[in-house]
């Protein structure tokens, strides 16, 4: 939770229309794969609309906010700053680092990814930039991965709490359960 050690999102820039569902997967990315928060920015309320339903539904503890001056964000952040760039360190060269800096010494992180051209101030600001390869491909795949090294596969066995629902594993088919009645249903 954010008022502790945490790891929050800061989704730089959006461009309504064309960034509608790339912003919308940062965030559920970002909550299936263990982060605490998102930070969208103000231009972005669909976006988080979407993701506050899915955690309604599917459960938390997850947090979404729309945020104005993402750069004084970055600028203010008490912790570590974390650019994803493709023209960063490789991420299996600092993930040690970071994960120490999180887990051993309680530094709360900002994971910063933009969407268009990123400001140069944000490389400067930023404790580690870091890509997931040094090929450019998406925000979306490099969060996951990037979260996926952090926590180690950890973030897979995680529960969640106060879900509405939840899906039963199966080798084929689709079947979500009701978490309070357990009755059950067939996915739509
Ligand atoms: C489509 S890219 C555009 C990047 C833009 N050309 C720039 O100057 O930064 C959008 C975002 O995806 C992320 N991204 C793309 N490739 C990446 C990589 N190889 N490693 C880490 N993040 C990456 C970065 O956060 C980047 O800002």
């Amino acid at each position: 939770m954010h008022d502790d050690t945490e790891v929050a999102v800061l989704r730089l820039g959006h461009r309504p229309g064309r960034d509608d569902r790339m912003t919308t997967h940062v965030g559920l990315t970002a909550r299936a794969l263990g982060a605490d928060r998102v930070l969208f920015p103000d231009n972005a309320g669909q976006s988080l609309e979407t993701v506050a339903d899915i955690t309604d539904r599917f459960g938390g503890p997850f947090e979404a906010e729309l945020i104005e001056g993402p750069q004084g964000i970055i600028r203010n952040w008490e912790g570590k700053v974390v650019h994803l760039t493709m023209y960063g360190e490789r991420v299996q060269d600092v993930a040690d680092d970071i994960r120490a800096a999180h887990a051993d010494a309680g530094e709360s992180l900002l994971l910063v990814v933009g969407s268009e051209k990123v400001p140069f101030d944000v490389y400067e600001e930023a404790d580690w930039n870091v890509g997931v390869t040094n090929q450019p491909h998406s925000e979306v795949a490099g969060l996951a991965v990037f979260l996926d090294r952090l926590f180690e596969g950890r973030e897979l066995e995680r529960e969640w709490v106060d879900a509405d629902r939840h899906v039963i594993p199966m080798e084929t088919g689709k079947r979500v359960e009701a978490t309070e009645d357990e009755s059950a249903s067939d996915a739509e």
